[in-house]
């Protein structure tokens, strides 16, 4: 089953919750949590989790691009998020298993994103206990970027770990997502797709999710 998560970087922040509501036909509602360190952008932090949080039932899948993301596990947990995703480069292998812990005792889901600079392998130290894999197909930091097609070999290469290792692992893709690229990258082996200018640019949101998923 393909999940469709709506980027809601690419909303109005100050029409949020209209915002929210037109996407409510897809799946998930993706975050982007940005520190201005691990990327160079600043963009929303616990409190709007919080707030986002009382104003839709949808899955929070909350992607973090901030650096050592275990000092905030619990904070983004209780603030609301259903998944929290933190990437393999923002902390030593010890900050990263500390902050899947923490996710654990949280009872959030558990994901670790990559760069498009990073090796699938990385994952392999994580993968059993994880609920999903995050393979970024544009440099994190802003939407609205092109799609990297070199990283269609990554979701190949991550894909085959999961289904050795791990089956019941998703495998979400962020970056460039459009119409033009969604079949190519579910045919590279993902099921969850976040899309914010592809979602939020379209005359029709609700069109452009059910586009997306193939319907
Ligand atoms: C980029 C973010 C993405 C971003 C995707 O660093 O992680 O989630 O919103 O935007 P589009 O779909 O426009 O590439
Ligand atoms: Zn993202």
């Amino acid at each position: 089953m393909i999940k469709i998560a709506p980027s809601i970087l690419s909303a109005d922040f100050a029409n949020l919750e209209r915002d929210i509501r037109r996407v409510s036909s897809a799946d998930w509602l993706h975050v982007d949590v940005m520190d201005g360190c691990f990327v160079p952008n600043l963009t929303i932090g616990v409190p709007v989790v919080q707030s986002i949080r009382k104003c839709t039932g949808m899955f929070l899948d909350v992607h973090l691009m901030i650096d050592k993301p275990v000092r905030y596990v619990e904070a983004f947990a209780q603030a609301g998020a259903d998944l929290l995703s933190v990437h393999l480069e923002a902390d030593h292998p010890t900050g990263i298993a500390e902050a899947l812990r923490r996710m654990e005792a949280c009872k959030v889901k558990k994901a670790v994103a990559l760069r498009p600079i990073t090796a699938p392998s990385a994952v392999l130290p994580y993968l059993e206990g994880l609920d999903m894999v995050l393979v970024m197909t544009v440099e994190p930091g802003f939407g609205g970027q092109a799609f990297l097609e070199h990283q269609l070999d990554t979701i190949r290469q991550v894909r085959a770990l999961i289904e050795r290792y791990n089956p019941a692992c998703r495998l979400e893709v962020d970056g460039g997502i459009s119409v033009k690229t969604a079949a190519a990258v579910v045919a590279a082996g993902a099921d969850t797709l976040v899309a914010g200018s592809a979602v939020y640019g379209a005359a029709d949101p609700a069109a452009a999710i059910a586009a997306l998923r193939g319907d």
